[in-house]
């Protein structure tokens, strides 16, 4: 997919901007404070239907204003045309979103029909943070491609609550648990099987290109290693009724310290990926630079992913990417961006910081932001 045309009105720091982002690259650049990242967060909205890190959506309203408007104009790959809106009013948290003229009765409908792929600073977590942030992130670009594991996803975090809330109470009450535990532990295990598979999926539909894409990146011999780590007995390969099996036998085992604890302790819940390279895990040793090349080969391989299972090439947003990275690591990755079919939209602070920059045209757009305003640079 891509985006023609963008305006926006009330939108954090901008009142009334349009933009036309370029068919290739488009940069965005400006001091800090001046609105680059308000537009990626913006085209989030039109993705995800809601902004990529804050959790609030009456927050993007700008201050002092009730209502923000989103438009877009969007074309599919195959050419068809959308014209997106969305409203969200500050006073009452409402939001809106409108395909060609019609309002959409549920905002999941939204997901992956725009996809995007964003890589902003907070997502230095994925490689670095807490267990969540990579589950979160495979929960993101899984429900992003597959409408089962969205409702999974959702059905799964309800049975977990509900099964804690079981184990909790006995541990309170020091009783022996509900008699209704057994079927809220089977339908755990049946929708946790589920996405324990199709995260494995993922992590094997990557793990060779990621690989290849951090020793393009890096121009080192660095080897680089995605792997998903689940409960003890589930191998790579299996089917979703062994991992069942095994997810299973791996709460039974645990059956005593789950009611000392009063909390479930297997399941996709408690998963984690792990990175590595040259087979250290990177959360411990690699350097910032190594962690953003880490992350930006993750994010490319997530691109490849998203366009095969949605039939869409999406929409790759970088914030920020630069920061950390050396001119040889920046200057690979735009080369490796303007081989990417479709459209990416890139923010710096300093057009020095992208290393080798592209000719300027239609294809490839240099914006700059300013105090909440967009206007192209004269090249
Ligand atoms: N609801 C809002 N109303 C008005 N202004 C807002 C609102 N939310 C955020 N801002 C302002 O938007 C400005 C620009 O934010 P943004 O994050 O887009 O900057 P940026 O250009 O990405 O800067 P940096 O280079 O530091 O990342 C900030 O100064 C912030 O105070
Ligand atoms: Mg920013």
């Amino acid at each position: 997919m891509r985006v023609r045309t963008l305006h926006l009105t009330a939108f954090r720091n901008h009142a009334d901007t349009a933009l036309q982002p370029g068919t290739g690259i488009t940069l965005l650049v400006g001091d800090n404070g001046q609105g680059k990242t308000n537009v990626l967060e913006a085209i989030s909205f039109l993705s995800l239907s809601k902004s990529f890190y804050a959790a609030n959506d009456a927050q993007a309203v700008m201050l002092g204003q009730d209502v923000l408007e989103i438009g877009a104009g969007i074309a599919h790959d195959a050419g068809r045309e959308f014209d997106v809106r969305v409203t969200v009013r500050a006073t009452s948290g409402d939001k809106a979103i409108r395909v060609n003229g019609s309002a959409l009765e549920k905002l999941s409908a939204l997901v992956g029909m725009f996809p995007a792929v964003i890589l902003s600073p907070e997502q230095g977590g994925i490689i670095a943070g807490a267990p969540a942030e990579r589950r979160k992130f495979l929960d993101v670009v899984l429900s992003q491609t597959s409408r089962s594991y969205l409702a999974d996803v959702m059905e799964y975090r309800r049975v977990l609550r509900q099964r804690n809330k079981l184990l909790l109470d006995a541990r309170l009450a020091g009783t022996p648990p509900a008699r209704e535990l057994p079927a809220w532990t089977d339908e755990l295990v049946g929708l946790g099987s589920r996405l324990i598979h199709m995260r494995e999926r993922f992590v094997d539909g990557v793990h060779t290109e990621f690989a290849e894409t951090y020793r393009a990146l890096a121009g080192t011999r660095g080897d680089a290693a995605v792997r998903y780590i689940t409960a003890d007995g589930i191998v790579h390969g299996m089917e979703t009724a062994e991992i069942a099996g095994c997810l299973r036998e791996a709460i039974a085992r645990r059956e005593a310290e789950e009611l000392r604890r009063g909390a479930t302790l297997a399941g996709p819940h408690r998963d984690d990926l792990a990175f590595e390279i040259d087979g250290r895990a990177a959360e411990r040793y690699a350097s910032q630079g190594e962690q953003k090349t880490l992350l930006i080969a993750l994010k490319l391989s997530e691109y490849r992913f998203v366009s095969v299972r949605c039939g869409e090439t999406p929409i790759l947003l970088l914030d920020d990417v630069f920061a950390e990275l050396d001119r040889h690591r920046a200057a690979r990755v735009m080369h490796m961006l303007r081989s990417t079919a479709g459209q990416c939209i890139i923010t710096a602070t300093d057009e020095a910081l992208i290393g080798e920059a592209p000719r300027w045209n239609n294809e490839h757009r240099r914006i700059i932001v300013d105090s909440g305003t967009c206007r192209e640079a004269s090249s």
